[in-house]
């Protein structure tokens, strides 16, 4: 197979600045950006302190106080953003190759991203001028009305894995609500969401409204979770860092939001065919390179087909082209950085120890264009137990372990063994049993019959230690409002509830 590796359109060796106040700024410190498929440095990145993430939230303070923002109409915040999504789709190469060259994942993923996070703002573009009041009969004299209002500023922190996405999926209702934003990309991955800031000044969003502070979590991410001046955070990432974010936010009791990590279950009977299974259970792991919140890790199978599903699972998983995101014949790229790299095979060490069966992968990816990068070969753990590390914990890589089941009393409680409640699969042909199990499955995101698809229009988050609220769809939006009643007394006569 030919592995020409195709000439980066793009130009990365430029300043990289932070959007604060409407101008793009320096922040005195500079990071350099490592190349995930090669390991070597891509470019130089500038970063901040608290005193940057303090001046991004004082300039979205004075945007949502004073400025015209929060008090536009519903119908010009709308054109905003609709002109926001145009601008992302005529950079869509650009913005994908960018979050290849710098997060690492397979192009045809950048791009399929890119169209998801265009399409995100305009569906809050839409939503934005649609009906969302009510108004409530309540006994005369009073009439009562009921409005959504926006919450202020919002302080937005978003991880590696999918940062143009996150970043679509967060300032878009927000903005459609008409909130102003503080915004941290993770330090792995700054890239597109600078290039997008870039669109946004271009496209005329008024000074102040989104500002980027980029560094690490602690000193630019936590000074904003902590602000006083802060109405609400959102943030998705780990269990780890959401707690502390959660805690952080408690100084002013700001409202919080939380995507955090999954261990979702693919449940497999015996009467659906196994090669429609196997594919998509290679979907639900391998795509982003297991780098995905809601992936498919643990793939909870019928002892029927247990043996066939495995052996036809590891056949193909060893055939997965491992390459550079740039690479046109690649199909799974690498791991986003070295830290993760060294997690990911640390897991498979302990999954070893543990006892697990290890049917393929394991290893570092081998093979032709790989030396320096993050490669790690798609792995599968079959003969697992329930206790084992490697089925409770978030390995966040492309490693899937197998457990089998007898019946399905037994699926659904294998499916529902877990901290977490992100999301969930079942594969079936029997619509009564689909519906049983998939309402026994506590996750907030499932599937019958499929895995991964997500929709803007669609909720998105998770039960128990998965997240606080939603994202996306109605409910996305309704997580950047306040609610307020209006109640109007129509017989204003004294109420002489005091007599003297
Ligand atoms: P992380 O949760 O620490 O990082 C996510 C974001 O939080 C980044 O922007 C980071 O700079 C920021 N952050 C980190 N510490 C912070 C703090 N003290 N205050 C404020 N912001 C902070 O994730 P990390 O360490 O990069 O990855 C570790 C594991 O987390 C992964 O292996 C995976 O299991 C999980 N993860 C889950 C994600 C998801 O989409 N659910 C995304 C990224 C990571
Ligand atoms: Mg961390």
């Amino acid at each position: 197979m030919a592995m020409t590796l195709a000439e980066p359109k793009v130009k990365v060796d430029r300043a990289w600045q932070m959007y604060i106040d409407g101008k793009f700024v320096d922040g005195g410190s500079v990071r350099e950006l490592i190349n995930p498929a090669d390991g070597k440095v891509l470019c130089k990145v500038q970063e901040g302190t608290a005193e940057h993430a303090k001046k991004a939230i004082d300039a979205a303070r004075k945007a949502f106080d004073e400025g015209p923002w929060r008090t536009t109409s519903a119908s010009d915040r709308a054109a905003m953003l609709f002109k926001i999504a145009d601008k992302i789709d005529e950079n869509a190469e650009e913005l994908a190759t960018l979050e290849t060259m710098n997060g690492g994942k397979p192009l045809r993923e950048a791009r399929y991203d890119m169209a998801d996070a265009a399409q995100c703002f305009r569906y809050y573009a839409g939503l934005a001028t649609k009906p969302s009041g009510q108004t409530v009969e309540v006994p005369a004299p009073s009439v009562t009305s009921i409005v959504r209002e926006p919450i202020g500023v919002c302080g937005q922190i978003i991880p590696w894995n999918f940062p143009m996405l996150m970043a679509a999926w967060k300032l878009a209702p927000a903005l459609a609500a008409g909130n102003t934003c503080v915004m941290k990309p993770s330090e792995y991955t700054p890239l597109s969401v600078i290039r997008l800031a870039e669109l946004l000044h271009e496209v005329g969003l008024p000074e102040g409204v989104v500002n980027i502070v980029l560094g690490a979590g602690p000193t630019v991410g936590l000074p904003i979770a902590e602000s006083t001046k802060v109405d609400k955070i959102a943030f998705t990432g780990s269990v780890k860092t959401g707690k502390v974010i959660a805690q952080a936010a408690l100084t002013n009791l700001k409202k919080v939001t939380l995507e955090l990590g999954g261990k979702s279950p693919m449940v497999v009977f015996s009467d659906f065919d196994v090669d429609i299974a196997v594919d998509y259970a290679l979907f639900g792991i391998y795509c982003n390179a297991g780098q995905v919140c809601s992936a498919g890790s643990r793939i909870v199978v019928d002892e029927k087909i247990h043996d066939e599903f495995v052996k036809k699972m590891a056949e193909r998983a060893k055939k997965i082209q491992v390459g550079p995101g740039l690479d046109a014949d690649t199909e799974m790229g690498p791991l986003v950085s070295e830290a993760q790299y060294n997690r990911v095979l640390e897991y498979i060490e302990v999954g070893k120890k543990e006892g697990a069966k290890l049917l393929c992968g394991g290893t570092r990816a081998e093979g032709k264009n790989l030396e320096g990068g993050y490669y790690v070969a798609p792995t599968i753990f079959s003969n697992t137990k329930p206790e084992m590390r490697i089925v409770q914990e978030e390995i966040f890589g492309p490693v899937v372990v197998i457990q089998k089941f007898s019946d399905e009393k037994e699926a659904i409680a294998l499916a529902n063994d877990s901290q977490f409640g992100l999301a969930g699969a079942v594969f079936t042909n029997d619509i009564t049993r689909a519906n049983r199990v998939v309402k026994a499955i506590r996750a907030g995101i499932t599937w019958v019959n499929g895995y991964h698809s997500t929709f803007n229009e669609c909720p998105w988050g998770g039960y128990k230690q998965s997240g606080w609220g939603r994202e996306l769809g109605t409910f996305g939006l309704d997580a950047y409002t306040e609610v307020k009643q209006i109640n109007i007394n129509l017989e204003p006569v004294a109420v002489e509830w005091f007599k003297n």
